[in-house]
């Protein structure tokens, strides 16, 4: 029996409970028995270690209502008994907290963390991977880039022994949103963000999104996990799409380009950079919509293009499950 914990309750940590619900047969197929013990958010939280009444604690949150105040997230991490912990927390660049907290005190204690907030492995990469390698637990990520779309195991699993030459992708689905409507629609981007708002993929705070320090935490996180590389949020070269004007689009498309945010590292040319681009029309890297997409060059498998739905709810929590899944496969829990 696999004991969960759900810290984070609102659009992702929702996303993960409605699927561990829907997909209970197929889940236990791939990882036996399993029981959420505990979902907390910032106010409040429920406890039950006979297995928490997923359906209730959505029903609360989707009404507005709240969890029952009382539990906080660290008095679950002290006295309840999980496996794993799923956070989903909001992400904080700067501090990392409140996730970078609860994903420590977690790997301290040998529980391993499946995680969609960027902002502890921005913040303390390297720091955490020694601890979950101290405490012989678990630390995953795949959710914190590109939504549902493979990147992270795709890389380490798939491609192992491969030499990662670069990673070039759109990873920000809410600008690309609003860039690939800017190109039809020619309409500035405070006009499309509020539907962006409305599709529920921006950030809580959308300048992370417009400003490209969204894309720029990702691209941390790939080349530091993916590139064996150390680096920091504020050595990316950043330039977001305030700037870019309907205008723009016409000029470009009269050439046969289009303007999309892309976040670039490059080890051989040195390039570590999110900035609005010209790309063909053409390019695997045109693409509409909420789509994220990564161009990934490696030495023995040439190039690979991934595309995939990078926000929203159900498509953040595919991303957790099948780490959730992995995890199953490499522990056998
Ligand atoms: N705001 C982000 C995006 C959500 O638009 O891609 C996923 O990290």
């Amino acid at each position: 029996m696999i004991r969960i914990a759900i810290f984070g309750f609102g659009a992702v940590g929702r996303g993960v409970a409605e699927v561990l619900i829907e997909k209970r047969d197929l889940l236990n197929g791939l990882i036996g028995d399993y029981r959420v013990v505990a979902v907390t958010d910032s106010k409040g939280g429920i406890i039950d270690e006979n297995g928490v009444d997923l359906r209730r604690a959505i029903e609360i949150k989707k009404g507005n209502g709240r969890l029952p105040e009382g539990v906080t997230t660290l008095d679950v991490i002290e006295s309840v008994d999980f496996d794993v912990c799923v956070e989903a927390t909001v992400t904080n660049i700067e501090t990392g907290e409140p996730g970078l907290t609860h994903i420590r005190e977690c790997l301290r204690r040998g529980i391993d963390v499946v995680t969609s907030n960027k902002g502890p492995l921005v913040v303390a990469y390297k720091e955490l991977v020694r601890l979950a390698e101290k405490n012989d637990a678990k630390l995953m990520f795949e959710a914190t880039v590109g939504g549902a779309m493979p990147i992270i195991k795709l890389v380490r699993n798939d491609l192992a022994g491969n030499e990662i030459y670069s990673i070039k992708g759109i990873l920000n689905g809410t600008c690309n949103y609003i860039l690939s409507r800017m190109e039809k629609e020619r309409l500035t981007y405070e006009q499309i963000l509020a539907e962006a708002k409305e599709l529920g993929i921006a950030e809580a705070d959308p300048t992370y999104d417009v400003e490209g320090i969204d894309a720029a935490a990702k691209l941390v996180i790939l080349a530091n996990s993916l590139m064996g590389m150390d680096v920091k949020f504020d050595d990316v070269e950043r330039v977001g799409i305030t700037n870019i004007t309907p205008n723009a689009f016409e000029i470009a498309m009269e050439k046969g380009y289009t303007i999309r945010l892309i976040a670039e590292v490059d080890r051989v040319e040195e390039i570590l950079r999110v900035s609005p681009r010209l790309i063909p029309i053409q390019h695997p890297l045109a693409i509409g919509g909420t789509l994220n997409a990564a161009l990934i060059k490696t030495d023995t498998a040439g190039d690979i293009v991934v595309v995939g739905r990078g926000a929203g709810s159900k498509e953040t929590a595919s991303a957790i499950i099948s780490d959730l899944v992995e995890l199953f496969r490499c522990r056998g829990l």
